[in-house]
């Protein structure tokens, strides 16, 4: 006892038994006084807080930002003011689709969340590790996530409701492509880009705006599992990305990824849309690297794991609406979306006051007006100035954080997007890129996937490939043939074994 802690209740009052509850005689009934006991159940019972509605299981930790170059020209902010500058910023990675309980090493999209604390605020990046998105409406998000999660009927994940909402999704191509490709199942977080995948913007110091693509690219290289690799592993293991990443920064082997930006000046967007077709602002759509090059920004660097799963990870609150002076918004109609979805999902899942919390509170000070709420740690008010404006010396605004004001000109409509889109080309383009191993692994894949849809639904989503190129269709279409009579003939073997079986007893 004499130099550890003594044991207290909530309150600070110190226990004397941990062990034994206060009965009438030696084995019970307990007494309703035993108040240590049942503040020890009662917090029991609330242990959990609700998981996210997506992207439920994670993995993370935090690290050093630090610029290697200068991009002054393009932006004013601080996290970039000098070459050499660093910050410290937190990192979660996670899979869309499975609950908390889920296997880290599944088919999936992984998340790529950032939070840069700076001297002017928290910056936040949530994105994925695909540079583009299966819809570009926030109006779709509800309804393909509800095709990712279970049916509601039968309690499981329904290929189905995927390719069915995929098929009539030509958008989506692009970012199907990238998941059934090598690069869907990477083996631990820090074998795969990151990349912001909206379009946001910059503002420099003479108030000019910039369009800006994110990419934080590996400096591990890119390592993935096969299908068949990966049943490997979760056979033994469901939490292989928990385990790499932790081991990884236990043994000081830091995590690293490069960070780059691709710059369009403001007004170019119109010109790219005329050579292009597609529009600046769509989050199915790349901008090609050959018309807006990369260029280096800095490097990022994992080094410390959280001491506490729950309180760093579980309670970190990532939001793309946390931008700081000289990062900003654009018109891209999913980022629009988001801006309100974040913060809200924060309020319903962790409380009102989620940014005080310690992976989600600024390094620098903050002072607003907000007032009371439940647990309002952290609120700095001073007494007499409650209130804005006031006399009483509480925090006023600066102008000179004032945004250069966005160009946006049109009439308000529910434009119809993907009437207009040329959503075949840059899935062909990458599709080109991979050589014929990729490219067979790549039917494999869809075809592991898409077997067992209804035939309606696989002739649909063909013509989709066969859009973007007939041998990629052809390809799906002979992987197919193959999957199918695999599975024919498993089904075969599994019941002439079980007749058998049964003949035997
Ligand atoms: C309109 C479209 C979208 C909506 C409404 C939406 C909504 C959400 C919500 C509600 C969460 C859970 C947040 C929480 O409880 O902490 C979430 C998590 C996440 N979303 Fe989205 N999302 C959208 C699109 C996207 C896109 C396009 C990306 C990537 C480019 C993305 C990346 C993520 C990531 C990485 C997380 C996990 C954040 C974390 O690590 O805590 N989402 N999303």
């Amino acid at each position: 006892m004499a130099d550890r802690p003594r044991l207290t209740t909530t309150a600070g009052a110190p226990v004397a038994d941990n062990n034994n509850a206060k009965t009438v005689g030696r084995h019970g009934p307990v007494l309703l006084e035993d108040y240590q006991l049942i503040e020890k159940l009662a917090h029991q019972n609330r242990e959990r807080i609700p998981e996210r509605v997506v992207h439920a299981k994670g993995w993370g930790a935090y690290g050093t930002f630090t610029v290697t170059e200068d991009i002054t020209r393009y932006t004013r902010a601080a996290i970039f003011s000098q070459v050499g500058k660093q910050t410290e910023m937190l990192a979660r990675f996670s899979t869309v689709a499975g609950e908390q309980g889920a296997a880290d090493a599944e088919r999936d999209v992984r998340g790529f969340s950032l939070k840069f604390y700076t001297e002017e605020g928290n910056w936040d990046i949530v994105g994925n590790n695909t540079p583009v998105f299966f819809v570009a409406d926030p109006y779709k998000f509800p309804d393909f996530i509800h095709t990712q999660k279970r049916h509601p009927r039968t309690n499981m994940r329904s290929a189905t409701a995927m390719w069915d909402f995929w098929s009539l999704c030509p958008e989506s191509l692009h970012q199907v492509t990238i998941l059934m490709s090598d690069r869907g199942i990477p083996t631990a977080p820090m074998f795969m880009n990151g990349y912001g995948s909206h379009t946001f913007s910059f503002w420099n110091s003479n108030d000019e705006r910039f369009w800006v693509k994110f990419h934080f690219k590996t400096k591990q290289g890119h390592r993935h599992f096969t299908n068949r690799e990966a049943e490997q592993v979760i056979a033994k293991s469901r939490e292989s990305y928990q385990e790499e990443l932790y081991s990884t920064i236990e043994r000081g082997e830091y995590p690293k990824w490069d960070l780059f930006v691709q710059i369009m000046p403001e007004g170019e967007e119109g010109d790219f849309e005329q050579k292009t077709g597609w529009s600046a602002f769509d989050l199915t759509k790349v901008w090609p690297h050959g018309m807006y090059p990369l260029i280096k920004v800095g490097e990022m660097e994992l080094n410390k794991n959280p001491d506490n799963y729950f309180v760093h990870i579980e309670q970190s609150a990532f939001n793309p609406s946390n931008v700081v002076p000289g990062i900003g918004f654009s018109p891209d109609r999913m980022l629009q979306g988001r801006l309100f979805s974040y913060p809200d999902a924060h309020r319903y899942r962790i409380g009102t006051h989620y940014d005080a919390l310690e992976p989600n509170k600024p390094r620098c000070p903050v002072f607003h007006y907000h007032q009371g709420g439940e647990m309002p740690f952290g609120l700095r008010t001073n007494p007499d100035a409650y209130y804005e404006p006031n006399s009483f010396n509480g925090p006023v605004e600066d102008p000179s954080v004032k945004e250069p004001p966005h160009r946006y000109a049109g009439e308000v409509n529910r434009y119809d997007y993907r009437a207009e889109a040329d959503h075949f080309s840059q899935p062909k383009a990458l599709f080109n890129l991979f050589d014929d191993a990729q490219k067979e692994r790549l039917f494999h894949n869809i075809a592991e996937a898409m077997n067992g849809i209804p035939q309606f639904i696989e002739d649909r989503q063909l013509a989709l490939f066969d859009q973007v190129e007939p041998a990629y269709g052809a390809g799906v279409r002979q992987a197919l043939a193959k999957v199918k009579s695999e599975s024919d003939s498993e089904k075969q073997t599994s019941i002439s074994t079980s007749h058998s079986a049964s003949a035997a007893e």
